[in-house]
This record gives structure tokens, sequence and C-alpha cells, in this order.
């Protein structure tokens, strides 16, 4: 069994950021979700398209993963935060992937910091794993450093 995946997505680069600062302080593979398809990236349509797909629960097909997640003892789930909630790429991953007794933590981006009803969301669809830890950050490639130290802290331990 292996120890670690990053498994994330990110539309923006935050969750980018994460993923790159926390695979630079610990060992972990890190595998990337690639949707078929995303709202546009400007303008109204992003936050309308974006938002609607979260809420009506579009999960988009995913390119073939290149790590398998259930080969791995410990996960950690990171994402954006859409309409309060996590985006359709996660909502595909959890559907293609079915995930059973592993140890998961989660990480999500947002622009209000408030990740609450997500991780909600998440360990109600999460039901068979542990769910050991969740960490909220607000817009961390705007603060960089102090997202550092808060991801720092939270991987010491996994
Ligand atoms: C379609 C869309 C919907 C969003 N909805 C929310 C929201 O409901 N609450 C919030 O705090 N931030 C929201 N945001 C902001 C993102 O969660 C935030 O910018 C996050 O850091 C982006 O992560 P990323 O760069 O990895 O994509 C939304 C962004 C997008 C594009």
């Amino acid at each position: 069994m292996k120890k670690l995946l990053f498994v994330y997505y990110s539309f923006e680069g935050n969750t980018q950021f994460v993923v790159e600062t926390a695979a630079g302080i610990k060992s972990m593979d890190t595998q990337r979700l690639l949707p078929e398809y995303e709202p546009p990236k400007k303008g109204l349509g992003k936050f309308l398209k974006g938002g609607g797909s979260a809420i009506k629960k579009e999960t988009p097909v995913l390119k073939k993963l290149v790590h398998d997640p259930s080969k791995y003892e410990k996960l950690i789930i990171g994402y954006p935060i859409w309409a309060g909630t996590y985006p359709p790429a996660v909502a595909s991953f959890l559907k293609e992937y079915p995930l059973n007794d592993k140890k998961i933590y989660l990480i999500a981006c947002s622009g209000s910091g408030n990740a609450k009803k997500s991780f909600k969301h998440m360990i109600e669809e999460l039901g068979g794993n542990e769910i050991i830890g969740t960490l909220s950050l607000k817009e961390p490639k705007k603060n960089k450093e102090a997202a550092a130290e808060q991801i720092k802290e939270f991987i010491k331990d996994i």
C-alpha cells in the first residue's frame, strides 16, 4: 500500500499553490483532477456557470488518473469552494473513484474563508472512511506566507 496521495482540483491556482507547498514539505504523490469541461475563466459566466454546475452536482468526465487512489493509505483532497460547496470535478472524483477505509484530510480554498458546508457535504459523501482533519484557507495565493505556515502545521502529522 502506498502512503500519501494529494488529489486536487484547481481552477485558478490557489489549490495548486497549496499542493506545491505541501509537496515541497512532505513526500507525497499528487493527482490533479481534469474535467472535460469548465466554466469560462472570465465574466459573469464564470460564477453563473461554475456556481450552477456545483449546485446541480454536475459530474463532468475526468481525464483518467495517473495515480490510483485505492492504492493509497492516506489521501488529502483539495479543492476550491464553488457556491458554498465542492466543485463538479470533485463530485466526479467521488463518483468515479469510490473510496473505502482511507484516512482522509480535506483542504478547501475560498474567497470567504468559510468551508464548513463543503466539509459537511464531503464527510457525508465519504462515509466508510475516516476524516482526520480539515483545513480552510482564504485565497492562499494572495496570502502565501501565512498560508504556507497553515499548510505546514496541518500536514506535519499526516
Ligand atoms: C465558480 C466559482 C464559485 C465560487 N464560489 C465561492 C463561494 O461560494 N464562496 C467562497 O468563499 N468563494 C467562492 N469562490 C472563490 C474560490 O473558492 C476561491 O477563489 C478559491 O481560492 C479558488 O481556488 P482555485 O484557485 O484553486 O480554483 C468561487 C469561485 C468560482 C470560480
